[in-house]
């Protein structure tokens, strides 16, 4: 298959990273047919969506009516059949393998075995997800970053038995959707997370140590090594509930104390405060509600 043989997508999963991987393949021409069981996720997929253009137009990129014809692009279902013929299909649903495998044993059931699977997983193993398809030759992992309309990045993480075609039209499907690819093994935390991770988990142990205050320990990634975010506010921003999730998958994966998950992060889980969404995570954000 090749890349202009594209012209639908699918997009299993309409949480933050699913609304954004759908919002650019619609940016850039795609049809995006989003599956989510939730009609309330993809009422909020829908807003994201909205939102995130909105800014794009602000800037000049796009004309109201290229966000207008954007949004007509996108479609959305409960029924995992309506992939049925969609060459290319993105996946992003929650990271459980259990639940990934049930979702791509009802895609399975209804799409061809030529169709392209792209997973977003930043945890799982795409050469262990490869294994659940009929067709592993065909499944590559392709993982962006939050938010994913402003990241730039993609890593492409062929598994063990993704054929070399299919590498390389995930890497063609990457240029057309704005993206910059790197490609890397498939291994935990490919290289973004790998590097990410211990940041983040160590920022947290500063502040279980008291050895600095969340906003002194944000300010100090902030002004002294220019990151747009401090590793505190980010975890806020993203969920602490979803990067607690992550940390302990990477943790079962490399078996590596620097991986463990300080036990903040479990009594913030515990208490509720699982970032900005909760209005309480690392900051309170009760005023903003
Ligand atoms: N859609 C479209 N545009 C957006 C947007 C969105 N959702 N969010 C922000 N923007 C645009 C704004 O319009 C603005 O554009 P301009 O500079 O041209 O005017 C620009 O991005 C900056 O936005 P803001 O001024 O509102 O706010 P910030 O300067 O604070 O930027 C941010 C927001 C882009 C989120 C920035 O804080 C950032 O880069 N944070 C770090 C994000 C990060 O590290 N992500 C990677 C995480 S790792 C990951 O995702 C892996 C996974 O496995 C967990």
């Amino acid at each position: 298959m090749k890349l202009e043989d594209i012209k639908t997508v699918g997009m299993a999963g309409a949480g933050s990273m699913g609304a954004g991987i759908a919002q650019i393949a619609a940016m850039a021409g795609l049809q995006v047919k989003v599956v989510d069981m939730s009609e309330e996720v993809w009422g909020r997929a829908k807003k994201t969506i909205v939102k995130s253009l909105e800014r794009v137009v602000k800037k000049g990129t796009i004309t109201e009516k290229e966000m207008e014809e954007t949004i007509a692009r996108i479609s959305f279902s409960t029924d995992v059949a309506s992939l049925k013929d969609v060459p290319f299909i993105f996946e992003a649903v929650f990271e459980d393998i259990n639940v990934k495998k049930e979702l791509f044993a009802k895609l399975d059931a209804v799409c061809g075995s030529d169709t392209i699977y792209a997973t977003n997983t930043s945890s799982i193993s795409i050469t262990e997800m490869a294994a659940l398809v009929k067709n592993p030759a065909n499944f590559i992992g392709m993982h962006f970053f939050n938010p994913v309309p402003v990241m730039k990045l993609v890593e492409v993480i062929p598994a063990l038995q993704t054929a070399p075609a299919t590498k390389d039209l995930a890497l063609d499907m990457a240029k057309k959707i704005g993206k910059t690819a790197i490609t890397c093994k498939d291994t935990p935390g490919f290289v973004v997370n790998r590097l990410f991770v211990p940041y983040i988990i160590d920022a947290v142990r500063l502040l279980e140590e008291g050895v600095a205050s969340a906003e002194d320990i944000d300010t100090a990634m902030k002004l002294g090594c220019n990151m747009p975010m401090g590793p505190l506010e980010f975890q806020d921003f993203a969920g602490v509930d979803i990067g607690y999730h992550v940390i302990n998958i990477f943790h079962e994966y490399m078996k590596q104390e620097r991986f463990a998950a300080p036990g903040l992060l479990r009594n913030m889980i515990k208490a509720g405060y699982v970032g900005r969404k909760a209005g309480r995570g690392f900051y309170d954000y009760s005023e903003e509600k």
